[in-house]
C-alpha cells in the first residue's frame, strides 16, 4: 500500500520555524512553558508546524488538480518561461562547447511545469507556516483556521488523533489540539501527566465558563464572556490574592520588618530576602572553627551601585558576621571550584575533604545580608540570628524523603543533605506547609461558589471524569498547587541571589540542582520573587491563552508497554542519561502529592515518582554497570517503538524528536563537580527504529539559536533533529552495498534540489541531507555488506555523507568556467593571496584565465601573486548591464555586499539579473560547505545568510518595477 506523500517528507520553511522556536525562549509571560517545570521541552512553534506539515500533503501529490487551477497554472507557466530560457542558453553553450572541444558544463534536467506548479503551491503552504509558528498567532483564529483548512483538506475532512507517548511538558499533544485535532498525551511520570492535564485535559471540561469567585460573581453577575478558559484564570487570580493574605495573617509575622538606615529615611519595611553563607567545621585539629564557604561577596554588580559584603572575624569565638561596603577592597573569596580555605586558619581543604566534613560534621548557615526595597532600589543591610523568629514546624512525614544519590542531578546529598527536607529552612517549611493548608482548605469554598454559580449536577471528582462543582474545584486547586511549586522553587535554599541583576534566581537554573554555597531566603509575602500570589498569577496567564478545544486527553502509561487506540504519533523520547525526569520531578511531586494526594490517588499512588520503568540509561540504578544501563535502555525504547507501530496510523509519518548534539559532552557542573560526558545515541536511536520496523525518509534539524548569532561556534548548530518515519513494508526487499550506493546517486540529487529550493539554510544542509540518504537505507529491510553481513547505521551514514559531498560537487557543473576556478582556489586559499603559476594551472584545468577574471572583476593578480577579490572591495556603484562578463560569483558576492546595508540594494540586482541570479544561492550552499569545513565563520554566516533572505529579496524583487534592463535580459 503506498500512502501519499506530506510536506514534511519534502520540505520545510526550516529557518521561519527554527528563528520562531528561538525567540519563544525568551516569552516570560503566559507561555505555556511557565504553567509548571519540565526540562528539555520542545518550542511551541516546532511542534506545531510539524504537526501541520504531518497532516497535509506535499503539493507533488495534487499536481493535476493544482492543473486545474488557472491562477495557479498562469503563475507556473509564466515561471517556466523563464526558466525555460536560461535552461536554452546553457544548453546551447554546452552543445557549442563541446561542438569546439572545450569541456562545459550541462544544463542539467529540463523545468517542468508540473514540478513548478508544486514548488509554489509548496511556497503557499509555508506561507501559512511562517505565519502559524508566530508565537503571537497561537491564539489567533484566522490564522489557525487557516491551519485546520488545510488540514482537514487533506485529510477528507476526518483529521486523525495525535498522540504522544513520552509527552513530558506537552508540547507536542498541546499543539496538536491548538489544530483542532484530539490530542491524547502520557507518560511515565506522574508530574509530567498532570502537567498535559492542565494543558490539555482539564481546560477542554470547563470551557466558557464564567468565574466562580464572589468578587466577580458580585461585579458581574453571570455577564460578561469568558472565552477559553479566562474564567479559571480569573478565579487564580482570586484565590491567589487571598491565599497570600491569609498566609500573611497566620505567619507574616515570620518576617519581621526591617529598620532603614538614616540614608534611607529610618522607616521599617518588610525585607525582600535573607542571605545565607553556609559553613562547614574546618577539618584542622587545632582550629575546628565553622568555615564559611564563600564564592564571591558581591551582593550588587548593578552599574553605579556596587555593594559587596565583608567578613569580621571573631578569633576568640570563632564566629564571622558580615559588614557591607561599597567601596574598597573586595576580600578574598574562600572557596573555589576545587575546594576552600578555613577564613580563620587559612587551612586548605580539598573538594574531597569538604564532603567529608560536610557528611561527619554537619552544614550550617550564618546571616551575611538583609535586602530590602529602599527608596532608590535595592538596600543591603546586615542582620544576626536573632533577627530571624523562630518557625516552629509541626510539618508531616511528607518532606521527610530521600533525594536520589545519582549526583549529576543534585549534589547536595553529597554533603549531607540527604532528604527533601534539608532543602529549606524552618521558616520556609513552615510558610510552604501553611500555602498548602490553605490551598487544601479552600477547595471546598471554591466547590460551594461553584455550586451557587450553576455548575451542572455532576458529583463525580476530576479524576473521575467529573465536570460539575466538584470537578471545578478539584481543578482550580490543581493549578493553585503548580502556582505553590513555582513558588517552592524559589523558597527552598537552592535558590541564590544574583548581584548582576539584584535578584533572587529560583533553583533548577538547569537540568539539576546544585549545591549552593550562598543562598537567598526569600520573603514570599513581599511581593518580590517567590512571592505566592505572584506565582498563582504567572499560572492564570498561561491558562487564559490555553486553546481548551476539543477535548484532550493525559494518562499515565509506561510507553513501552502500554496499549492506545490507533493514532498519528509525533513524540519527543528520552535520551539515554541526558536528564534524570524522574529524579528530578521527585522535588514537585512532593508538594502536588501533598495537596492533591486525594484528589488524584492513581496518580500519586507512590510516596516518590516510580522509578524502575523509566526508560533512562542510569548507572546509578545497574550498580554502576554501564552496559546494563545502556540495554536497559536501548530494549526499553526498542519496546516502546515496538508499540508505536501497532498504534500508528500508516498513512501518516510519525514524527520523532531526537535531542541532538553536535559536540557529544555536557557539562553538569556545580560548585564543586567536574565536567561529565554524556553519549548521544544517535546512530543506536536510528538502529532502534529500523528494527522495529520503520523506515526514516527525512531529517529536519531543529534549532533553538539563532544562526546568526552563532559567532564563532558555526558547529554548535542542532539543539535536536526531527526523525521523519513511515511504517516499512513487511515485504521490503535486500538489496546490496552496491546498489544502495547506486539509489543514493540517483535520488540525493533530486531530493537536495527541493530543499535548496526550499531555502534550507546552509547550515542546516548536511543535516537535513541525512534523511533522504536514510530513506533510501531504511527503505530495504536489509542492505548488506561484500561479505553477506548487514550493512550498521553508521556505516550508511557515512556513505550518505561521502555521496552528499558527490552531489554538491556535481552541483558546481551547472557555474561558468570563472565560478568552478574561483570555487577550487578558494576551497585552498580563501580570500588570501595564492602563487600565480598555480592560479595559471588551475586555469587550464578550469578553462579560463587569470587575466579574464582579473576582467571579469573578481580577481586581482600582481607581483606573482593572485588574490580573490573580498566582497568589500567590489565596486558599489556595479551595473550588471555594463558587465560584459559576468561569473555567478560575481553576482554572488555583490548580492551579499547589497544584502549588507540592506534588502532593498539586493532585491534590484536580482530585478536586473533576472533569473541568472538564482544560480547565487546554489553558490552559497557550495560556498557555505567550505566555509564550515575550514571554520571560516564570518564568511559562513553571510553565504547562510544570503540563502536565508532569498525569499524575502525575491518577493522584494518582484514587488519593484523591474528596473532596464527587463527580467532576463542580461542571460
Ligand atoms: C524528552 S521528554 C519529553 C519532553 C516533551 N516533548 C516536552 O516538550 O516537554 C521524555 C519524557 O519521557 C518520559 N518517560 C521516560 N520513561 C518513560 C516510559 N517508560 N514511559 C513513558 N514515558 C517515559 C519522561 O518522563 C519524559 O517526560
Amino acid at each position: 500500500m503506498t500512502y501519499k506523500k506530506k510536506l514534511i517528507e519534502v520540505a520545510l520553511p526550516l529557518e521561519a520555524i527554527n528563528r520562531e522556536a528561538a525567540r519563544e525562549k525568551s516569552i516570560r509571560h503566559g507561555h505555556p512553558s511557565t504553567l509548571h517545570l519540565w526540562w528539555a521541552r520542545r518550542p511551541l512553534a516546532a511542534c506545531r508546524a510539524v504537526l501541520f506539515a504531518s497532516l497535509v500533503d506535499d503539493p507533488s501529490e495534487c499536481v493535476a488538480e493544482l492543473m486545474k487551477d488557472s491562477a495557479k497554472r498562469k503563475a507556473a507557466e509564466k515561471e517556466l518561461k523563464a526558466r525555460k530560457q536560461l535552461w536554452d542558453e546553457q544548453t546551447a553553450l554546452h552543445t557549442k562547447a563541446q561542438a569546439s572541444g572545450i569541456s562545459a558544463p550541462a544544463a542539467g534536467p529540463e523545468p517542468k511545469l508540473e514540478e513548478i506548479v508544486a514548488e509554489i503551491e509548496r511556497e503557499r503552504l509555508f506561507e501559512i507556516i511562517r505565519d502559524l509558528v508566530k508565537w503571537d498567532n497561537s491564539n489567533d483564529e484566522r490564522v489557525l483556521d487557516k491551519a485546520r483548512a488545510e488540514i482537514l483538506r487533506s485529510t477528507g475532512g476526518n483529521p486523525p488523533p495525535v498522540y504522544d507517548p513520552f509527552c513530558g511538558g506537552g508540547s507536542i499533544p498541546l499543539e496538536a489540539q491548538r489544530l483542532g485535532l484530539e490530542a491524547h498525551a502520557s507518560d511515565l511520570n506522574p508530574v509530567a501527566v498532570l502537567i498535559n492535564k492542565a494543558l490539555i485535559d482539564i481546560p477542554s471540561r470547563f470551557i466558557g465558563k464564567s468565574p466562580v469567585n464572589a468578587e466577580a460573581r458580585k461585579k458581574l453577575g453571570s455577564s460578561g464572556s469568558w472565552v477559553r478558559v479566562t474564567g479559571i484564570a480569573n478565579d487564580l487570580l482570586y484565590y491567589g490574592e487571598y491565599i497570600r493574605s491569609e498566609t500573611e495573617k497566620r505567619v507574616g509575622k515570620l518576617y519581621p520588618p526591617v529598620r532603614l538606615p538614616k540614608s534611607e529615611g529610618q522607616i521599617s519595611i518588610s525585607p525582600l530576602a535573607y542571605l545565607w553563607v553556609r559553613t562547614v567545621e574546618c577539618p584542622n585539629p587545632a582550629c575546628r572553627a565553622r568555615m564559611p564557604l564563600i564564592r564571591s561577596y558581591w551582593l550588587s554588580k548593578r552599574e553605579g551601585k556596587t555593594v559587596f559584603a565583608s567578613p569580621v572575624l571573631d578569633a576568640s569565638r570563632k564566629s564571622v558576621s558580615f559588614v557591607i561596603k561599597t567601596s574598597g577592597d573586595l576580600p578574598k573569596e574562600t572557596s573555589s571550584r576545587n575546594g576552600a580555605h578555613c577564613i580563620f586558619c587559612s587551612q586548605v581543604v580539598t573538594k574531597q575533604m569538604l564532603r567529608e566534613q560536610a557528611l561527619s560534621h554537619g552544614v550550617d548557615s550564618i546571616p551575611m545580608a538583609v535586602v530590602c526595597e529602599g527608596k532608590n532600589g535595592r538596600v543591603y543591610l546586615p542582620f544576626t540570628n536573632d533577627d530571624v523568629p523562630e518557625a516552629k514546624t509541626s510539618f508531616s512525614d511528607y518532606l521527610a524523603l530521600p533525594i536520589t544519590n545519582d549526583r549529576r542531578w543534585f549534589s547536595p546529598p553529597l554533603y549531607g543533605l540527604h532528604e527533601f527536607r534539608d532543602l529549606f529552612t524552618d521558616r520556609q517549611i513552615k510558610v510552604l506547609d501553611t500555602i498548602c493548608e490553605i490551598v487544601r482548605e479552600l477547595k471546598s469554598e471554591v466547590e460551594t461558589a461553584a455550586r451557587q454559580a450553576g455548575f451542572p449536577a455532576d458529583e463525580r471528582a476530576l479524576a473521575e471524569g467529573g465536570i460539575g462543582a466538584k470537578a471545578y474545584a478539584d481543578a482550580v486547586t490543581v493549578y493553585l498547587a503548580f502556582g505553590v511549586n513555582k513558588a517552592v522553587t524559589r523558597n527552598c535554599t537552592l535558590a541564590i541571589w544574583e548581584p548582576g541583576m539584584g535578584r533572587l534566581a529560583g533553583a533548577f537554573g538547569r537540568q539539576a540542582m546544585p549545591m549552593t554555597w550562598l543562598y537567598a531566603e526569600t520573603n514570599p509575602l513581599a511581593g518580590a520573587g517567590g512571592d505566592i500570589s505572584g506565582t498563582i498569577a504567572s499560572v492564570a496567564e498561561v491558562v487564559e491563552k490555553l486553546p481548551s478545544i476539543p477535548q484532550g486527553h493525559a494518562t499515565q502509561k509506561n510507553a513501552a508497554n502500554g496499549q492506545s487506540a490507533r493514532a498519528v504519533i509525533s513524540t519527543d523520547p528520552p535520551y539515554y542519561d541526558n536528564i534524570g525526569y524522574a529524579d528530578l520531578s521527585d522535588f514537585f511531586y512532593i508538594w502536588l502529592r501533598h495537596i492533591l494526594g486525594k484528589d488524584f490517588p492513581d496518580l500519586f499512588g507512590t510516596v516518590l515518582v516510580p522509578k524502575n520503568e523509566e526508560l533512562i540509561a542510569a548507572t546509578t540504578r545497574f550498580g554502576g554497570d554501564k552496559v546494563k544501563a545502556d540495554k536497559f535502555f536501548e530494549d526499553g525504547l526498542s519496546h516502546a517503538f515496538d508499540s508505536m507501530k501497532n498504534i500508528h496510523m500508516a498513512e501518516y509519518p510519525l514524527s520523532l524528536f531526537y535531542a541532538f548534539k553536535q559536540a557529544e559532552t555536557e557539562e553538569v557542573k556545580d560548585d564543586t563537580s567536574d565536567a561529565e560526558t554524556f553519549s548521544t545515541g544517535w546512530e543506536t536511536m536510528l538502529e532502534g527504529l529500523l528494527k522495529a520496523g520503520f523506515s526514516v525518509d527525512g531529517t529536519w534539524p531543529m534549532r533553538t539559536e539563532l544562526v546568526g548569532s552563532l559567532k564563532k561556534d558555526i558547529s554548535a548548530l542542532a539543539s535536536s533533529i526531527l526523525l521523519v518515519c513511515r511504517l516499512r513494508p513487511d515485504n521490503a526487499a535486500v538489496t546490496s552495498r552496491r546498489d544502495f550506493q547506486a539509489a543514493l546517486k540517483k535520488e540525493l540529487p533530486d531530493a537536495l534540489r527541493a530543499m535548496q529550493k526550499s531555502n534550507i539554510a546552509p547550515v542546516d544542509l548536511a543535516q537535513a541531507a541525512i534523511g533522504p540518504g536514510m530513506a533510501v537505507f531504511s527503505r530495504y529491510a536489509r542492505v548488506l555488506e561484500t561479505d553477506g553481513s548487514p550493512m550498521n547505521v553508521r556505516t550508511a551514514l557515512a556513505l550518505i555523507n561521502q555521496s552528499l559531498d558527490e552531489v554538491l560537487a556535481e552541483q558546481e557543473g551547472e557555474f561558468d568556467a570563472d565560478t568552478r576556478w574561483a570555487l577550487a582556489w578558494f576551497d585552498q586559499y580563501g580570500f588570501t593571496e595564492g602563487p600565480y603559476g598555480a592560479a595559471e594551472t588551475l586555469c587550464t584545468a578550469k578553462n579560463t584565465s587569470v587575466s579574464g577574471m582579473v576582467e571579469a572583476g573578481i580577481l586581482i593578480a600582481k607581483a606573482g601573486k593572485v588574490r580573490l577579490l573580498k566582497k568589500e572591495e567590489l565596486s558599489a556603484t556595479w551595473d550588471p548591464s555594463k558587465d560584459k562578463r559576468l561569473p555567478i560569483w560575481e553576482i554572488t558576492h555583490h548580492l551579499i555586499r547589497r544584502l549588507e546595508k540592506g534588502e532593498s540594494g539586493a532585491a534590484d540586482l536580482i530585478g536586473q539579473l533576472g533569473v541568472k541570479a538564482q544560480v547565487a544561492r546554489d553558490l552559497s550552499y557550495r560556498l557555505y560547505t567550505i566555509c564550515e569545513r575550514r571554520k571560516w565563520a564570518t564568511d559562513a554566516i553571510a553565504y547562510n545568510t544570503l540563502v536565508l533572505s532569498w525569499s524575502d529579496v525575491q518577493r522584494l524583487a518582484a514587488e519593484k518595477k523591474p528596473t532596464a534592463p527587463a527580467q532576463g535580459e542580461l542571460i
